[in-house]
C-alpha cells in the first residue's frame, strides 16, 4: 500500500494557520508524498466524500468564530441534511490554532473534530490545540502534534518499518516561478491602481476610496499622533451601521521597498507574470503582470516579525557556515527561545533579519519571494461616522503606532504609519477598502438609553452610534470618555459640546494626567452610580465598552458591579449575576483590541 495524496485544508484569519498548513505541505513534499493545499473556501467541499486523507488546520477568530476563508465550508458542514456516514472513507486529523485567553479556546477546531467524527470520518489522532499563550507559542503544541501525525499516517499506510526519516533542510522547489516580460519601461503607479467603481463588500473586490482628509487630532506637542481620516465612498455599494468595521490593506514604506530591492538586487521596474509550479492557481491579486516594485510594496509582508518558517526556508539557501548554523537553530524546536529573544521580543522585521544575514540574502532567488514572505494582512478599524449623518463618507480615528524596543530604530505600525503618510491634497490618493459587520449592536427602540464607555480611540464606534442615533432622534445617550489631557487628546470635543447643549448627550470625561492623582473612566462610572443604576434598572439601558483591551474593560466592569451593589443594594454575587445576564441578553457589549 502507498500513502494516498494528502489534502491540506486551512481556515486562517491572519495567516498563522495558513503558515502552518504550508509547513505541513513542505513536510509532505520532503516525504515524497502527493499533496494539495487549499483554503477551505477555495476547495470544492462536495469532493470531500471522495477524499482519503485530509488534514484540517483551522484557527478561531472573533468570539469563537471561524475565519472568513472557511465560512462557506462551515455552513455546509453543519447542514442537518448531511448523512451521518458520508465521510466514512476519510482518514483525517484536525489541528487548531487559538489563544487560551479567549473564553472559546480553539472552538472551531474542537467543533470540527466532533462533527467529522459524527459524519463517520476516522480521526487519526486527537485534535491539536495550539495556544498563543504558551511560552514557546503555538509551536509548543504543533511540533509534537505533527510528529505524531506523520507517524500515524505512515503506520496506517505503510507500517512503521517504512517510515521516511524527517529532513527539514532539503531545498524544495518554489511554489511559483517568475516569468519576466520584456519592454516594460512605462511606470505603473503601484499602490494607486486605477480606481474601480462599485465594490467595497469583500476583500476580493475592495473599493478604491478617495482620501478626503487626514488630520492630526492630538496637540502638536503631545507624544501620540492620532489621525481623523475621511474617505469618499460615493459610487461604492458600501453600507454600514454603527459598530461595523472597515478593512484596509496597507502598503510598505518606500524606504523598505527600496532596501529590499537592493538587498536582493531586484530591478523594481521589471515586470513579471507568475506560474504555479504544481499547476495550482496563482493568487487572484497577482494574476495580471505587475512590477517587482508593486509586488514588494503592496503584497509582501516584509515589515512584519517573521515566523519560524521564514528561517527554515532561509537556512536552505545558505552557503555561509555561521549564518546557516544560526538559521538552522532558529528553525529548530530547541531554538525557539533564542528566536523569540532575537526576533519577537524586540519586534525585529523580516527585512532587518535579511540585513543581518547578508551572505544568505545574496543567494536568495526571486522565485522564492512568495514562499518567504506572507501576504500583507488587511487591518480593521472601527468606523467612526454614520451614513445617516454623513452620506457617502466613511471616517476612522487612528492612533499612529510607534514605540521603542531595544533596537535602535523605533517600531512602527505598518497600516497606521502608511495611512498617516497619505496626503489628501495630492490628487488621486485612493485607498482600497471594504467593510465588515462588527460585533456591536445598538438598540432600535427609540427610547432605550445607551451608556458608552470609550476612552481614547475606543470612542470611534460610539461617535458613529451618536451621529446615527441623534440623526434618528434617539437622544438618550451617555458617553464616558477618557484621555490624558483636556488640551492634548480630547477627540471630537466640539461635537460633544454641541450634542450636550442640544440635550442629546450626557458626557463624562476623565483626564488622567490633568491633576496630581490619575483619574480614569471607571472612576467616573463609580461616581455617577445613581444615574447609571437608574438608566439600567429602570429604563432598560444598554451598556458598551470599547477601546484598549488591557486593564480598562475589566476595570469598567468592576466599577459597574459596584454601581449595582451601591445603588441596587445587590450582594457582590448578585451584581455579578446581573452583569452576566446583561451580557447574555446583549445588553452589555464589548469591542476591545490590543
Ligand atoms: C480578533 C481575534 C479574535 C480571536 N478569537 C479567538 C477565540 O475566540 N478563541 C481562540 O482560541 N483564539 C482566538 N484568537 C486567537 C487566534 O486564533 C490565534 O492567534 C491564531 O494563531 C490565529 O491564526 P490565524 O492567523 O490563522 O487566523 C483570536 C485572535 C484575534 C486576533
Ligand atoms: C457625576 O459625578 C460627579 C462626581 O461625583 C458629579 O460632580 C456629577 O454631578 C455627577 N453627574 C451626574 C449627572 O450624576
Ligand atoms: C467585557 O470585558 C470584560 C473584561 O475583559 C469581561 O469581564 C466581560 O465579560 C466582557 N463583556 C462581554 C459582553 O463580553
Amino acid at each position: 500500500m502507498s500513502v494516498p495524496a494528502l489534502l491540506i485544508l486551512y481556515g486562517s484569519q491572519t495567516g498563522t494557520a495558513k503558515d502552518t498548513a504550508q509547513r505541513i505541505a513542505r513536510q509532505a513534499l520532503r516525504r515524497h508524498l502527493q499533496m494539495r493545499l487549499s483554503a477551505l473556501d477555495d476547495y470544492n467541499v462536495g469532493n470531500l466524500i471522495s477524499e482519503s486523507l485530509v488534514v484540517f488546520v483551522c484557527s478561531t477568530t472573533g468570539q469563537g468564530e471561524p475565519p472568513d476563508n472557511m465560512k462557506n465550508f462551515w455552513r455546509f458542514l453543519f447542514r442537518k441534511s448531511l448523512p451521518v456516514g458520508s465521510l466514512c472513507q476519510l482518514d483525517c486529523a484536525v489541528l487548531g490554532l487559538g489563544d487560551s485567553s479567549y473564553p472559546k479556546f480553539n472552538f472551531v477546531a474542537k467543533k470540527l473534530h466532533k462533527r467529522l467524527i459524527q459524519l463517520g470520518a476516522s480521526l487519526l489522532l486527537p485534535v491539536g490545540l495550539a495556544d498563543d499563550q504558551h511560552d514557546l507559542g503555538p509551536d509548543a503544541v504543533i511540533d509534537p502534534w505533527l510528529k505524531s501525525f506523520w507517524e500515524k499516517v505512515f503506520a496506517l499506510y505503510l507500517g512503521f518499518s517504512d517510515m521516511v526519516p524527517l529532513r527539514e533542510d532539503e531545498p524544495l522547489p518554489p511554489t511559483y516561478t517568475f516569468n519576466f516580460l520584456d519592454g516594460t519601461n512605462e511606470k505603473t503607479d503601484d499602490c494607486q491602481i486605477i480606481p474601480t467603481q462599485q465594490g467595497g463588500l469583500s476583500q476580493s473586490e475592495p473599493f478604491y476610496a478617495k482620501l478626503l482628509s487626514n488630520e492630526r487630532v492630538t496637540h502638536p506637542n503631545h507624544f501620540q499622533d492620532v489621525r481623523h481620516i475621511e474617505f469618499d465612498i460615493l459610487g461604492s455599494t458600501i453600507n454600514f451601521n454603527p459598530g461595523d468595521v472597515v478593512m484596509m490593506r496597507p502598503c510598505n514604506a518606500i524606504e523598505d521597498v527600496e532596501e529590499l530591492c537592493q538587498l536582493l538586487r531586484l530591478d523594481p521596474e521589471a515586470k513579471f507574470s507568475l506560474k504555479a509550479t504544481d499547476g495550482s492557481t496563482v493568487p487572484a491579486r497577482l494574476q495580471q503582470p505587475w512590477t517587482l516594485h508593486y509586488l514588494v510594496e503592496s503584497y509582501l509582508d516584509i515589515a512584519a516579525v517573521p515566523r519560524r518558517s521564514f528561517f527554515e526556508l532561509l537556512s536552505t539557501f545558505s552557503n555561509d557556515k555561521l549564518e546557516r548554523e544560526k538559521l538552522v537553530e532558529f528553525s529548530s524546536a530547541e531554538g525557539q527561545e533564542e528566536l523569540h529573544i532575537y526576533c519577537n521580543r524586540p519586534r525585529r522585521t523580516a527585512l532587518e533579519v535579511l540585513a543581518d544575514f547578508p551572505h544568505t540574502t545574496a543567494k536568495l532567488k526571486v522565485d522564492y519571494l512568495l514562499d518567504l514572505f506572507p501576504e500583507i494582512q488587511p487591518r480593521s478599524f472601527s468606523i467612526a461616522s454614520s451614513l445617516r449623518a454623513l452620506s457617502n463618507r466613511l471616517q476612522i480615528l487612528v492612533a499612529v503606532v510607534k514605540y521603542k524596543t531595544k533596537l535602535f530604530k523605533p517600531r512602527r505600525g505598518l497600516c497606521s504609519t502608511w495611512l498617516a503618510s497619505l496626503d489628501p491634497t495630492k490628487e488621486d490618493v485612493y485607498v482600497p477598502l471594504w467593510v465588515k459587520k462588527g460585533t456591536l449592536r445598538f438598540p432600535t427602540e427609540p427610547n432605550t438609553p445607551v451608556i458608552m464607555v470609550g476612552p481614547g480611540t475606543g470612542v470611534a464606534p460610539f461617535r458613529s452610534a451618536l451621529q446615527e442615533r441623534t440623526a434618528e432622534g434617539k437622544n438618550a445617550n451617555v458617553l464616558f470618555f477618557g484621555c490624558r489631557s483636556e488640551s492634548k487628546d480630547f477627540y471630537f470635543r466640539c461635537e460633544w459640546k454641541e450634542m450636550t447643549k442640544a440635550g442629546k448627550l450626557i458626557l463624562f470625561t476623565a483626564f488622567s494626567r490633568d491633576q496630581e492623582e490619575k483619574v480614569y473612566v471607571q472612576q467616573r462610572v463609580r461616581e455617577n452610580a445613581t444615574l447609571i443604576w437608574d438608566l439600567i434598572a429602570n429604563k432598560g439601558a444598554y451598556f458598551y465598552i470599547a477601546g484598549n483591551a488591557k486593564d480598562m474593560p475589566s476595570g469598567v466592569c468592576d466599577a459597574l458591579k459596584l454601581v449595582f451593589q451601591k445603588e441596587g443594594g445587590l450582594s457582590p454575587e448578585d451584581a455579578e449575576k446581573m452583569l452576566a445576564a446583561m451580557e447574555s441578553s446583549g445588553k452589555s457589549q464589548n469591542e476591545t483590541w490590543s
